[in-house]
């Protein structure tokens, strides 16, 4: 968590519309280097597509997301640059069934960023022992818990040196006592200066982990602060009601 102000991605009015479904009607905000974004809200309120667009898995009908200063909507922007510098941590861990650990942490590496074989494995090992996965190089994820998978993905994403990395409910598909060494990685991961943008309805590690905290509902930022204001001081009626629900199942 080492706030500067230098702003990496900026979100300017970012819509998303399915046919006649405005799905993300004004998403604005700043990620600057080495915060923890997370974002809060209900179902359906619109933070996957948020980040979906971040990372152009779906693409914005309007507004736009500037990257170091660039929209990169804009025809001719190198995309595959771009989408090299963000990654993502699915809810389904999304690991290659037929390739192993060390394997999965490797291939990105090699086609996407061109790194030599004994680079990739280097590089896929320091990770690994990071997150603890380093004894497990040669299983197939089948044979892993969810926490491990999920370890491994988080692995995976960093050895391709993201400037952000995008994480949408990565504990959601997890057995309860597997949540807390997914989140001790992910907390690990944040005092490295990472920038991270992370989806989540773990409300305890949202509040402890975040510099800023979204509150998205209804395809729009409905508020957006430091921690202790929105979980403390929500302004919203809304935001009040999905925490005081939340509270009644005790975070
Ligand atoms: N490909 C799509 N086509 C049409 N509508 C979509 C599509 N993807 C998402 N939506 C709609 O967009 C809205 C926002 O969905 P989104 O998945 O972003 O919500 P969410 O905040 O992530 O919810 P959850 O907490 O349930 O994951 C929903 O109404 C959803 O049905
Ligand atoms: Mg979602």
């Amino acid at each position: 968590m080492t706030e500067t102000n230098e702003t990496i991605i900026s979100l300017k009015h970012m819509q998303k519309a399915y046919g006649d479904h405005q799905v993300l009607k004004d998403i604005t905000v700043d990620i600057n280097k080495g915060e923890i974004v997370t974002i809060i809200g209900p179902s359906g309120g619109g933070k996957s597509t948020t980040l979906r667009c971040i990372n152009l898995l779906e693409e914005p009908t309007g507004g736009e997301i500037d990257f170091h200063g660039e929209n990169i909507l804009t025809p001719g922007y190198d995309r595959n640059a771009f989408r090299a510098k963000v990654g993502m941590v699915f809810q389904q861990f999304d690991l290659f069934e037929n390739k192993n650990v060390l394997q999965n942490c490797m291939i990105g590496q090699q086609l996407v960023l061109k790194r030599s074989k004994e680079e990739a494995r280097k590089i896929a090992m320091e990770n690994l022992k990071k997150v603890g996965m380093d004894p497990f190089i040669n299983a197939k994820p089948s044979q892993l818990s969810g926490g491990q998978q999920q370890r491994v993905a988080i692995a995976r994403a960093i050895s391709m040196d993201p400037e952000v990395l995008l994480f949408d409910e990565p504990t959601s598909a997890l057995d309860p006592e597997m949540v807390g060494e997914v989140l001790d990685v992910m907390q690990k991961l944040a005092t490295t200066g990472l920038t991270m943008v992370i989806v989540t309805h773990e409300m305890g590690f949202a509040k402890q982990i975040s510099d800023n905290v979204l509150f998205i509902s209804g395809g729009v930022i409905t508020e957006q602060g430091h921690p202790d204001q929105i979980f403390d001081h929500p302004k919203h009626e809304v935001t009040q009601r999905f925490l005081h629900n939340f509270r009644k199942m005790d975070f």
